[in-house]
C-alpha cells in the first residue's frame, strides 16, 4: 500500500472510533446474515468480542505502514484463528461485512478510493493471517 492509501485509511478509521459499539454491531448483525454458519463458532455473549475486534483493528490499522513489525502477532493471530475452527473461505464474507459496515458507519465518506484502500488492507492483513 501507498503512505497515501495508508493515511486514508487511517483518517477514515478514526471517524468509526466514536461509533464503534455501533460499527461492531452492525459488522456482527450483518456477517450472522450473510454467513449464518459463522455464528456457532463465537460465544453466545459477544459483548467481549465486539471489543477485541475493535481494539484488533485499531491496532492493525494504526500499524499499517509497518505492518512488517506487526506481522508475526497478525500470523500468530491467524493461527489462534485456525484453532477457533476458521477456514480461510471465511475471510472474504468477513471482508465484506466489514465493508459493508464501514459504508454504513462513514456515509458519504466511504468513497470509491476509501474502499478501494480498505480492501487492499483488509486483503493483507487476511492473507498474513492465513500465509500458515
Ligand atoms: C482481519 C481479520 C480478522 C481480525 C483482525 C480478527 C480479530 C480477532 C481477535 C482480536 C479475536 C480475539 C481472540 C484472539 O486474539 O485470538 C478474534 C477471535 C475470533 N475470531 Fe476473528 N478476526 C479476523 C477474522 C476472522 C474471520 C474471517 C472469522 C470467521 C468467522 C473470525 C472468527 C473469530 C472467532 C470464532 C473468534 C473466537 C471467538 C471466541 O471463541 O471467543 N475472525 N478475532
Amino acid at each position: 500500500m501507498t503512505p497515501e492509501q495508508i493515511t486514508l485509511v487511517q483518517a477514515s478509521f478514526q471517524k468509526v472510533v466514536p461509533i464503534a459499539g455501533t460499527a461492531a454491531d452492525l459488522f456482527y448483525d450483518r456477517l450472522f446474515e450473510t454467513t449464518p454458519q459463522t455464528r456457532a463458532l463465537f460465544p453466545q455473549d459477544m459483548a467481549e468480542q465486539k471489543t477485541k475486534l475493535m481494539a484488533m483493528l485499531a491496532t492493525a490499522v494504526t500499524n499499517l505502514h509497518k505492518l512488517d513489525t506487526i506481522l508475526p502477532a497478525v500470523e500468530a493471530l491467524g493461527a489462534r484463528h485456525k484453532g477457533y475452527g476458521v477456514t480461510a473461505e471465511q475471510y472474504a464474507p468477513v471482508g465484506a461485512a466489514l465493508l459493508w459496515t464501514l459504508e454504513k458507519g462513514l456515509g458519504p465518506d466511504f468513497t470509491p478510493e476509501t474502499k478501494a484502500d480498505w480492501t487492499e488492507a483488509y486483503t493483507a492483513l487476511a492473507g498474513a493471517m492465513t500465509k500458515t
